[in-house]
């Protein structure tokens, strides 16, 4: 198989691969915080971060919501769809905390019943500001439809995962999700829903479940994944790729 790098992000690489419609995607233990800022390599944090986005995806295959997401190849590389990103942080916010209580005046852990949607610009040069709809049709980066589009998909995301992560002992406190054209022109799911890109709290305990420990400094991160991992995946999942 060619393997050309085609991208090298924060935390995963995209390769190409014989058909131009297809990448891999592959999930590296590299982790960063606070605007890269704080950066570490944690084992295994590659492969859970690729069993639970996977996982995700196959989850919201089965609901009717289009992913990037085609196949596992290893526990650390994802067949996808090749997509044309669209340079947007999607975040969906189920419950208040993080970044919109240091900004706006929400109580820690409020509930947001509808959930709010918020886009950020995604450009490190610009540090990745928050964007409203004008803006984001001024410059180019979607349309008022694709807009549209994107919060109905978001929508239906959030309320999917809301369900099956329950189900599995876990609260979605909220989420960023990226999104992108297919080769036929449809908004699909791309990127990676993991606990990078999620805040997951324990049902019983309120702990995290995500890279909110490493923002914290403290220790457990792998740990923390490798619950989520145990949580989500069947036993059968867990055996055909060696989750001890
Ligand atoms: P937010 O509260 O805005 O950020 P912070 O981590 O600075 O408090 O984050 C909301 C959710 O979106 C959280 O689950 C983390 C995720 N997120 C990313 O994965 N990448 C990002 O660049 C941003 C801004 C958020």
């Amino acid at each position: 198989m060619n393997k050309e790098l085609l991208y090298t992000g924060k935390a995963k690489d995209v390769y190409k691969t014989d058909n131009e419609d297809e990448v891999i995607v592959h999930f590296r233990n590299d982790i960063t915080a606070l605007d890269g800022g704080k950066t570490d390599s944690l084992e295994n944090k590659g492969r859970y971060n690729t069993l639970i986005s996977a996982k995700l995806f196959e989850v919201l295959e089965s609901k009717g919501v289009k992913t990037q997401y085609i196949d596992l190849i290893t526990s650390e590389e994802m067949l996808s769809k090749s997509l044309k990103m669209i340079p947007l942080e999607v975040i969906c916010r189920n419950i208040a905390t993080g970044s919109l209580i240091k900004k706006y005046p929400f109580q820690e852990k409020q509930e947001l019943n509808p959930p709010i949607i918020q886009f950020d610009y995604k450009n490190d040069e610009f540090h990745d500001p928050m964007l409203n709809d004008d803006i984001i049709i001024a410059l180019n980066i979607a349309t008022k439809d694709d807009l549209e589009r994107i919060r109905e998909i978001t929508r239906k995301l959030n309320s999917v995962l809301v369900d099956f992560l329950k189900e599995h002992g876990i609260i979605l406190v909220d989420f960023k999700i990226e999104v992108g054209f297919d080769k036929d022109n449809n908004i699909v799911v791309g990127d990676e829903i993991s606990p990078d890109t999620t805040r997951l709290w324990d049902i019983e305990t309120g702990k995290n479940f995500d890279k909110d420990i490493f923002r914290k400094n403290e220790s457990g991160v792998v740990s923390a994944y490798h619950k989520v991992v145990k949580a989500i995946l069947t036993p059968e999942e867990q055996k055909k790729w060696n989750v001890e």
